[in-house]
């Protein structure tokens, strides 16, 4: 009998080495390296023997002109933001990552869209919660179907008798991290137990042609819980993300090998489950009566979208002796360095100031053209003056205060003019290639922060 084999695996990225190591060769951290079991001693052996290439008689290998090109199947479902960021509907056979933190609503979600399915066999598989916890949360979205299968188990040797028998057409898995394969010794969770469980769902999506949903929690520092192998080994992965605080959630994709990765959708979290959001700029941007110093509106690209943001900074005078700045939703090393250029370009002292980012809805916006409605913003709450309503701004902030150009501008002109906005901000560089037709909007095209700041006070 061949001796049970354990090897140690780094529980930030996944390397594995034969034995203990302080310091991981591949992503640095100290002191990741965990013991696994990995192969247990009967089926090392067949293990050996199919990895053993010369002995294998039969070929497989086939001209690429023999391949059959078949049209890739889509199941459409009825949310249309899933269906957007999968690049038009799930593909057949594929197997899809979702992942996202604790209570942010990846269950609520995919509940809601199996059952939405109603033509279609769906199996949910729980290894968090209780089919009485399922039942309360499905009755609370208030959908019914027929075919909705719920399975309470986190052995995989069950999942697949239990999918033998069913034969679902869609399999939802909740979660990856709950899973345990048999072949493997240790815990569900750990770096070789996710490698197994998700490889095995890896083939029976693509023996049957199955769609697999793959729901994966995401570690505090906001990487993937697991290896990053799992992100490999999938077609495509899904980050959820938002404020728990908030009613906003976002839907980005990461990785697609069936569509764009640009795309995302826009959620709200109802008291009866997940509302696709349709129109998120007009909810974003806060209809108030008077000006308020401090808010300015940015007009971003979130994923292929426009999207009207408010953002909100406040300035006050310092207590201590270090400043403080404090961000939400914005990163803070930008907040860091657009101070600097106000300061170094503009005169202005934001050194003896605290501080305070936020952007509104909870939502994280990635794309860098919110810097001149952050330094707008900024400046507008630092002179304690209300910018005028009704104008917005795109524009990228460089070190030397100049207002850089953004990509797809008209979009975003066009968005702005859509909610009634009468001025946009944006880069003369960007002005320079803009249609010349009539527009209901201005577009005022400036080169440095100092000209906005002349502009605007
Ligand atoms: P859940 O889907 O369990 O999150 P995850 O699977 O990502 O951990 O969502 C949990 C939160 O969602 C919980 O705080 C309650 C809230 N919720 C609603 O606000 N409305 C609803 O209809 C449902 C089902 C949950
Ligand atoms: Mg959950």
């Amino acid at each position: 009998m061949s001796k049970t084999k354990s090897a140690f695996f780094c529980q930030s990225c996944g390397y594995e080495s034969a034995k203990w190591l302080g310091k991981c060769p591949s992503c640095n951290n100290w002191n990741t390296f965990v013991e696994e079991v990995i192969v247990k001693g009967s089926d090392k052996k067949e293990k050996d023997e199919w990895a053993s290439y010369k002995r294998d008689p039969k070929i497989k290998t086939i001209s690429i002109n023999e391949v059959s090109s078949a049209e890739e199947k889509r199941i459409f479902t009825y949310d249309s933001e899933l269906n957007r960021v999968l690049g038009g509907g799930i593909v057949t056979g594929s197997i899809v990552l979702v992942a996202g933190e604790p209570g942010i609503g990846k269950s609520t979600l995919f509940l809601q869209v199996g059952l939405q399915l109603k033509d279609i066999v769906t199996l949910y598989v729980s290894g968090e919660e209780s089919e009485q916890q399922i039942k309360m949360r499905a009755d609370r979205v208030g959908i019914k179907s027929e075919i909705f299968f719920l399975l309470t188990e986190t052995d995989t040797k069950t999942i697949f008798q239990e999918i033998k028998k069913l034969k679902p057409q869609l399999v939802i898995i909740d979660s990856i991290q709950t899973l345990q394969s048999p072949f493997v010794e240790s815990g569900p969770g750990s770096i070789s137990q996710i490698r197994e469980t998700a490889a095995e769902l890896q083939r029976f999506a693509k023996e049957t042609n199955t769609p697999v949903f793959l729901i994966g929690h995401i570690t505090k520092d906001g990487t993937i819980a697991g290896p990053k192998i799992l992100e490999h080994m999938v077609d495509t992965v899904l980050q959820f993300e938002g404020d728990r605080h908030y009613a906003y959630r976002i839907l980005r994709t990461l990785k697609n090998r069936f569509g764009s990765t640009a795309e995302l959708g826009i959620y709200e979290m109802s008291g009866d489950g997940m509302r696709a959001v349709t129109n998120p700029s007009e909810i974003l941007i806060t209809q108030k009566e008077d000006a308020l110093s401090g808010i300015a509106i940015a007009a971003t690209i979130e994923g292929m979208r426009p999207l009207l943001i408010e953002t909100q900074a406040l300035v006050t005078q310092s207590v201590y002796g270090t400043p403080q700045r404090t961000v939400s939703g914005f990163d803070l090393r930008r907040l860091q360095l657009l101070l600097a250029v106000l300061e170094k370009r503009g005169g202005f002292h934001f050194g003896v100031k605290d501080v305070f980012v936020n952007i509104a809805g909870g939502l994280k916006i990635e794309d860098p053209s919110i810097d001149l409605a952050i330094v707008c913003a900024l400046l507008s709450s630092y002179e304690d003056v209300p910018l005028p309503q009704h104008i917005c701004f795109a524009g990228e902030v460089g070190l030397s205060g100049e207002i850089r150009a953004v990509n797809r501008i008209e979009q975003r002109i066009a968005e702005a003019e859509k909610l009634g906005f009468e001025k946009i901000i944006v880069s003369r560089y960007n002005a320079k290639s803009l249609p010349k037709q009539k527009m209901n909007i201005e577009v005022i095209a400036l080169s440095k922060v100092e000209e906005v700041y002349q502009y605007l006070f």
